[in-house]
Order: C-alpha cells, then structure tokens, then sequence
C-alpha cells in the first residue's frame, strides 16, 4: 500500500502549521495589504460606494460618535425587545436625526396596522353609533349602525360605546385595555408572548378588532388619510400598502366592494398630494391570506389582473400573506400564479417570502419560488442567507428585499436585533430597503423606529451615512 499512515500525516500537518506559525511571528503581516482588505471589505456593503460630500461626511462622524456612546451605554436598545427599548430609543439623539432625515418611501406596510391605536381608540370610537362587544377569549369587536345590530356569533349582545362609557365614568382604564386589544405592544413581551404561534394568535386577534373600526366607510377615508400623515412626518413621500380590499360598510350597513376601494385610495392619495407637494402618492398590492385553497387563490389572481387593469395607477400588484409557516407554500398555488403569463398579461408580484426560520422545510422554498414567479421584490427575505443560489439570483435580478426589523423580532424571529441575518446582506451590499410592517401592531410610527435598528443595530460601527443614503435612494428606485 503506498499510502501514508495517519499517524505520519498528522506529523506532516504539524510541522507545516510550524513552519506556517514561525513566518507570521517572524514578520507582522503587511499594514497596507491590512488597509487594502478592509478598505474592499467597507466598499462592499450597502452605502460603502456611496460619495459624501464635506457636511455629509462631517454629519457622518457625527453619528459614528454618537453611535459610540450609545454602544457603551449600559442598556443597548437593538440588543432588547423593542417594547422595553421603545422609550430608550425616543431619548436617543441618533433616533431624532433619524427622525429628520428623509427617507424615500415605505414599501411594505400593511393597511390594517398603518394608523396608531392612539388615534383609533380616542377618535375612531368616539365617533357616534359604534358599538362594541366582547368575545369569549378575552377580545373586542366594533361595529358601526344606525340601530342595534344583529348579535355576532361567539360576541356578547352590540353596546353602545357612548351608553358603555357613561355607565363607567372614568374611562381612562376602559380606553388602555381596548388600545391593548388593537396592538401587540406592551410592557412584559416575553411572558404574554412565550412562542412564535402565541404571538402570532393575538396578532390575527388585533386585526379581527380593528377590521370592524376600519371597515366603516367614512372611517376608512379618514384612516388613510391620517396614516398618510403619520409616514409624511416621519420624512416619507411615497408609500405602498398591502390590503385585502375588504368591502367596507355604511351606517346602514349597505356595503362598496373592491373597485370603490381602489377609488377611495386614490381619491385620498391626490387629497394628500394636492395638500403636501412633496408627497409623491400612494399605491396598492391587493393580498389574500396563504391559508386559502389553490382555487380561491386562482379566483383572487384573476380579480388582480382585473383591478390591475381597471386602476393601474393605483394598483401595482399582488402578495400571499399571514403566517407562513403555517399557510401554503407559493409552490403550491403555482398553476394560479402562472395565470398572467399564460393570459398573456402582466401583474407584478411583491412576495412574502422567507419569513421563517424552519430552514430546509417546504415553507423555505419560497424564497426561490418567489423568484421564480418573477417577484418584483422580497417581503422579509429573513432566511435569504441560508440560500446561496436565491441570493445570488435576487442579486442578479435587483430583486429588494424589504427588511422589516422590528417585526422580525417581535414575531420571534431573532431576539438580539444584532444577530438579525440581514447583516450578511448587508456587509455584501445587497439591494436592500427599510419597512415597519405592521406599525401600530408594534407600536412604532413612520420607518424611524426600523431605521435606528437597521442603523445601530444590524449595521453596527460599520453602518454610516452612505449606508443611509443608499436605503433610501433604494426604497425610491
Ligand atoms: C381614572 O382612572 C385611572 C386609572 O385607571 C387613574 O389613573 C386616574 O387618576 C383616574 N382619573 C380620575 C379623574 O379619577
Ligand atoms: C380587551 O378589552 C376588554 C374590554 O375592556 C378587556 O376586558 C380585555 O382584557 C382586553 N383584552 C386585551 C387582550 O387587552
Ligand atoms: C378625528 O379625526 C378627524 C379627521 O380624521 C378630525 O376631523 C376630528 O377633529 C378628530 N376628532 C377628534 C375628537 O379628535
Ligand atoms: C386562515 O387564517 C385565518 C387567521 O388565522 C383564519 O381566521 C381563517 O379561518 C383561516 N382560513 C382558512 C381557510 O383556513
Ligand atoms: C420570468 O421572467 C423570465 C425572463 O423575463 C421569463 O423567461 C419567465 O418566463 C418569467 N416567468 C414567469 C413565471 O413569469
Ligand atoms: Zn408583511
């Protein structure tokens, strides 16, 4: 046998790592290759390309300062649940700059959790004829009627809100506890959401509560309205919101379907743009829960390109959501989604796709799927590093991934947001934008919430101005 024995392969790897050792003790290694390798390494990640001009730059070193401390603080705010460091990260001067700065658009929120529980509960449900009643697991449902609605099946008998409130006198405990039903926000997030499927219950809880505040037409206009003022304050000009176009109802209780949905987005958005000019608008992607069969999927898809046509300045395409790991993968609606391309239309596809940590299940084969189908961007893309191939063809294809921060820990998907896997896609500079999801639902307003995560957080010392710069010229191309 010519072949070495182990134990003479294991003294020929010693004395190799000897020798090896002996060079680099013998010589430090070469101070400008050292520069030259992590020079490359900064040009490489989001903004490392990025030109700043002299106040920029100063600005920059500004922040890199203030990050500084901010590390050394005894508290780092990205290392804790977000609903103990909200108030931290309100007190911090990064988070007001961020504040101030402009961010380009929020390209992935969904409607149902655009507006604060604040506005809803003080305004909304101040409003005459609306009735509230109270379900077996502890929730609330509202309505709004001109007379006394027909119970709903598994709610107490409809009261009203006005009558409830007068019988109570001081309602100010009342009002916290229907804010607490309309969000996930709130002070000990670890015992109330001990897994992934507790989190998410009370999540699809608070949009059955909102859905009956939000469904009511005039309600409805106002609602937009005041989210668009939210994001416009937070330095946004454009936005795109996910919904399912859920008709909405009068006092009567006669109902609008889809179309005067569409209508009414569009009405609102000129309002808003015609009173604030830097505003550039504000479009749909028309969403059906993953849970639904192939054919109310198809059903769905042909409704799309329907609307798409009917509106196609407000409507610019369709996305599957709700919890992916337990809805069907894209895989499954594929004779669906390859609908537009065998009708020979368009409708562009803005997938969620990868929220998950189950690696290797059918579920995480969305991600290609999603690209596949041709999605114009990637909502989450959480699992996205853990797919060579899919990053690579995201990268080829300029496929954005949405990266939603907050909502990723939230729903228990990363608990130390310096440990979220969108640093990868980051120090890689892959085309990246910032989004809030699902904003009232985790109590943040506008992207400056998401940003500072992004920034302070997930980004680290690397993360500068350029890396800034560069997520919201993405969010606008
Ligand atoms: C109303 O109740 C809250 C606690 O629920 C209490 O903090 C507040 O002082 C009360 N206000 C009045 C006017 O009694
Ligand atoms: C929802 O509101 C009701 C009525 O005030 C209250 O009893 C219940 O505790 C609230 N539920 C949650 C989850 O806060
Ligand atoms: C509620 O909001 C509407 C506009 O959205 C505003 O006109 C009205 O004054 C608000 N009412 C209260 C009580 O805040
Ligand atoms: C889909 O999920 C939602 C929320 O959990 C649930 O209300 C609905 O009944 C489900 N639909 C189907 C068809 O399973
Ligand atoms: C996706 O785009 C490619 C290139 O334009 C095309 O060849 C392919 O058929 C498209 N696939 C679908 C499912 O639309
Ligand atoms: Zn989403």
């Amino acid at each position: 046998m010519g072949l070495p024995s182990p134990a003479s392969c294991w003294i020929a790897l010693v004395s190799v790592l000897l020798v090896c050792r002996a060079i680099v003790c013998l010589g430090v290694p070469d101070p400008s290759v050292r520069d030259h390798l992590m020079q490359e390494e900064a040009f490489r990640q989001v903004g490392g390309g990025v030109l700043l001009t002299e106040p920029e730059r100063r600005l920059s070193e500004r922040l890199h300062k203030l990050k500084e401390q901010e590390m050394a603080g005894p508290q780092f705010p990205p290392a804790m649940h977000f609903f103990k460091a909200r108030s931290l990260i309100q007190q911090s001067p990064i988070f007001r700059l961020l504040q101030m700065m402009p961010k380009g658009a929020a390209l992935h929120i969904h409607t149902s959790s655009l507006v604060g529980v604040d506005w809803l509960v003080k305004n909304v449900t101040y409003r005459p004829h609306c009735y509230v009643c109270f379900t077996a697991d502890q929730s609330v449902r509202f309505i709004f009627s001109a007379k006394q609605p027909i119970p709903q099946p598994g709610c107490s008998k409809w009261t009203l809100l006005e009558a409830l409130r007068r019988e109570l006198g001081n309602v100010t405990g009342f009002d916290r506890s229907l804010m607490q039903n309309l969000t996930l926000f709130t002070a000990d997030p670890e015992t109330t959401y001990p897994s992934q499927n507790v989190v998410w219950s009370k999540f699809e809880q608070t949009f059955s509560a909102v859905l009956g505040l939000l469904r009511h037409a005039p309600v409805f206009k106002d609602y937009l309205y005041q989210g668009l003022t939210q994001l416009y304050q937070d330095n946004i000009i454009y936005v795109e919101l996910r919904t399912d176009l859920s008709e909405t109802y009068e006092l009567d209780g006669s109902t609008h379907d889809k179309s005067w949905c569409l209508r009414t987005y569009q009405e609102v958005s000129r309002k808003f743009a015609a009173q604030h000019p830097d505003f550039l608008g504000a479009r749909v992607i028309f969403t059906v829960r993953r849970n639904l069969s192939a054919s109310k999927v198809r059903e769905a898809v042909q409704s799309a390109i329907t609307l798409h046509k009917e509106f196609p300045e407000v409507m610019v395409g369709f996305d599957l959501v709700g919890h992916e790991d337990t809805g069907r993968p894209l895989w499954y609606f594929r004779e669906a989604l390859s609908l537009p391309m065998k009708l020979g239309v368009t409708l562009a596809y803005f997938f969620h796709a990868g929220e998950t940590d189950l690696e290797g299940t059918e579920v995480d084969g969305n991600l290609l799927d999603a690209l596949l189908f041709n999605t114009s961007r990637i909502g989450h893309g959480f699992a996205l590093p853990h797919h060579p191939v899919a990053k690579e063809l995201s990268r080829k294809m300029g496929v954005a991934i949405e990266i939603c921060p907050i909502s990723n820990q939230v729903l228990k998907l990363v608990s130390d947001l310096r440990n979220h896997p969108a640093a990868v896609l980051m120090s890689e500079g892959h085309p990246l934008v910032i989004s809030s999801d699902d904003p009232a639902a985790f109590g943040t307003t506008g992207l400056s919430y998401d940003f500072y995560e992004m920034f302070v957080g997930i980004g680290g010392m690397s993360s500068n101005l350029g890396t800034l710069k560069e997520l919201a010229i993405n969010s606008l191309r």
